[in-house]
């Protein structure tokens, strides 16, 4: 693909994001964070993809990914006004489909189409499936890396906003209770991600996106962190005590650890 193509899809997806524009101030806020988000999940991706040093053609396609991996967001939201697959639509799957009922991609050669299609598709999964080959392996890990980067810019400046003034659906509908879940706790304790299914809290949400850094694929991705300060930004909406002190401090040093290697 080229870099006209790239051009022409992105004019594509400032229209359909319009189409999506409501006068509902709420639900605007939400269709805004997610058009937000991917501009700058698109930023991270071409971060991730020049310090891998990828040549012009994949960076485009890498790209391309991170433009479209949330475009099924916007359909999800309209019709169940969340953000949360677990009680409406996978939305990874939904995005798939908006691009291939609308045929979005028919200009790029047929193996970038399935490339962006399987990159979109797989970008929420849990953990990737076995015997990828290698190019989907890495524009999977590219976009998971650069979405988990940005959802922990758009939570951070969640909670750092006054109630009325936030995206609600960021927060994917949990309660603002003081507790935190030992399910969670105990897999940012095993040095593992934390399973979406059992969140209860707003705290539990903090905390699986501290243990998402254990699931992140490469270095520069770990400088970002760093360098934007995510660690201690989390940590400082989350309650005061040794527990969590103790689970912020070992992510930290998984962290550090990484990035002493690299
Ligand atoms: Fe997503």
């Amino acid at each position: 693909m080229h870099t006209n193509d790239l051009t022409a899809l992105k004019s594509w997806f400032e229209a359909y994001c319009v189409s999506f524009s409501t006068p509902v101030a709420e639900d605007q806020r939400n269709i805004t964070i997610k058009q937000a988000h991917t501009h700058e999940v698109c930023k991270n991706a071409l971060r991730i993809a020049r310090a891998l040093r990828l040549d012009n053609r994949q960076a485009l396609l890498a790209e391309t990914i991170a433009l479209f991996h949330d475009v099924g967001r916007f359909s999800q939201y309209r019709q169940y006004k969340t953000f949360d697959d677990t009680i409406s639509v996978n939305h990874a799957a939904l995005g798939a489909k908006v691009l291939l009922e609308n045929n979005v991609l028919r200009d790029l050669p047929k193996h970038d189409q399935d490339m962006v299609v399987r990159s979109v598709t797989m970008h929420n999964v849990y953990a990737l499936p076995e015997g990828l080959d290698e190019s989907s392996l890495l524009f999977a890990r590219l976009i998971r890396d650069a979405d988990k980067l940005d959802i922990l810019r758009v939570v951070i400046e969640y909670f750092g906003q006054d109630a009325g003034s936030r995206a609600e659906a960021v927060a994917l509908g949990l309660p603002d209770a003081p507790g935190y879940s030992p399910a969670v706790l105990a897999s940012l304790q095993r040095g593992e991600m934390a399973r979406k299914a059992d969140l209860a809290t707003q705290n539990d949400f903090k905390l699986l996106l501290l243990a998402w850094l254990y699931d992140l694929n490469f270095a520069a991705s770990l400088h970002m962190v760093r360098e934007r300060d995510y660690i201690q930004k989390l940590a400082a909406t989350l309650p005061r005590n040794e527990e969590i002190a103790h689970v912020v401090d070992r992510v930290r040093e998984y962290v550090q650890g990484k990035l002493n290697v690299s």
